[in-house]
């Protein structure tokens, strides 16, 4: 499973790709809107430049004709843009019109198997089932990332499936083990996966321990800086 980060921080975003395992963003004006007063334009810009993936905007018309206007223009902002259309009926129309111009589209606010059926069938490139948000309203989120999962492979379709809405660490393994193919994590929980208190106690008396064999001495005496 790849990772994603979910964040249009431009800060969060390099150490994300300069810890080497971030291959895509998701972006959405609700996580635009934590940056502040931008240029939405050129800060989408501005991620695709950093990223060595595909990068996630999304478009604000609710009609197909105005998604479709708005996602040809989105396209041109860089190579590896992919535009977020919602997965309403409007959303299905303006992703089979996308799809046949090559413009990649992450069919997004997915909850269901049935929308993510659909949006497979109208060619689009990801499909994000938002697990956080089914939580919260008493659904099962990861059930829908299986099934949804499950149904890409069986079918062999090309459509991949990002784990979306993620909120905690439980998510993303659970995501990886339900089949996903990418999971896009908030930076708060990309931080929190690689926590655990073992590796911290164990760091801590191997070090111990060294020192008291090896005092100061160190096996090189002056470290590289990255
Ligand atoms: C994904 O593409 C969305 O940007 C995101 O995962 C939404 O998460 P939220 O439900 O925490 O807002």
């Amino acid at each position: 499973m790849r990772l994603f980060l979910d964040t249009a921080n431009i800060e969060h975003i390099r150490h994300g790709v300069e810890l080497g395992v971030i291959s895509g963003v998701t972006t959405n004006p609700s996580l635009v809107s934590k940056e502040g007063k931008v240029n939405y334009q050129e800060l989408v810009k501005k991620i695709c430049s950093i990223v060595p993936g595909p990068v996630s905007t999304e478009v604000l018309s609710q009609d197909a004709s105005g998604m479709i206007a708005e996602a040809r223009e989105i396209a041109k902002w860089a190579d590896n843009i992919v535009v977020k259309i919602p997965a309403s009926l409007e959303g299905v129309k303006a992703t089979s019109v996308l799809a046949k111009e090559n413009i990649k589209v992450n069919f997004t606010l997915c909850f269901s198997l049935n929308q993510a059926l659909l949006g497979a069938a109208a060619g689009a490139t990801f499909i994000s089932p938002f697990v956080g948000r089914l939580d919260d309203i008493g659904e099962d989120g990861m059930k829908v990332v299986f099934d949804i999962a499950q149904f890409l492979c069986y079918y062999e379709l090309p459509t991949q499936v990002i784990a979306a809405s993620i909120r905690h660490p439980q998510h993303c393994f659970m995501a990886a083990k339900a089949g996903a193919h990418i999971a896009t994590v908030p930076y708060k929980v990309l931080l929190q996966m690689i926590q655990h208190p073992l590796t911290d106690i164990g760091i801590k008396r191997f070090t111990d321990d060294w020192r008291k064999v090896m005092g100061e001495k160190r096996i090189i005496e002056t470290p590289a800086k990255l």
